[in-house]
């Protein structure tokens, strides 16, 4: 899935529907210079986190999604969606970002 939203509020961008985003699923979206990886979880909390792999750039809104991790369609690296740490025995990171949830929406929590 791919979709672009415009801003919304002053530093609040919309992200997504909830109910444009499957459980267990990755959603792109692109905001500003940006492209996000949007995860809702089973749990039904939402994860938003940059959408390449610090490896080789991997799309992470198309990897495989199990509790709060997701793993690399690419070379399989498993990455915390809380923290955005890559887990041993690989290293790095990718960016996370603050989200609240209104009004049956994801908002990016812009500073
Ligand atoms: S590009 Fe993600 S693991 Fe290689």
């Amino acid at each position: 899935m791919n979709t672009r939203y415009e801003s919304a509020a002053a530093e609040t961008l919309e992200l997504a529907k909830l109910d444009d985003l499957p459980v267990g699923m990755g959603k792109t979206v692109r905001v500003r210079e940006l492209e996000l990886a949007v995860f809702r979880l089973a749990d039904g909390t939402v994860r938003v986190i940059e959408n390449r792999c610090p490896h080789k750039n991997g799309v992470l809104a198309e990897g495989l999604v199990s509790g709060s991790f997701v793993f690399c369609p690419l070379h399989d690296r498993k990455i915390s969606l809380d923290d955005g740490m890559v887990q041993k025995p690989d290293t790095g990171c990718v960016r996370t970002f603050p989200i609240s949830i209104r009004d049956g929406a994801v908002w990016l929590e812009w500073d």
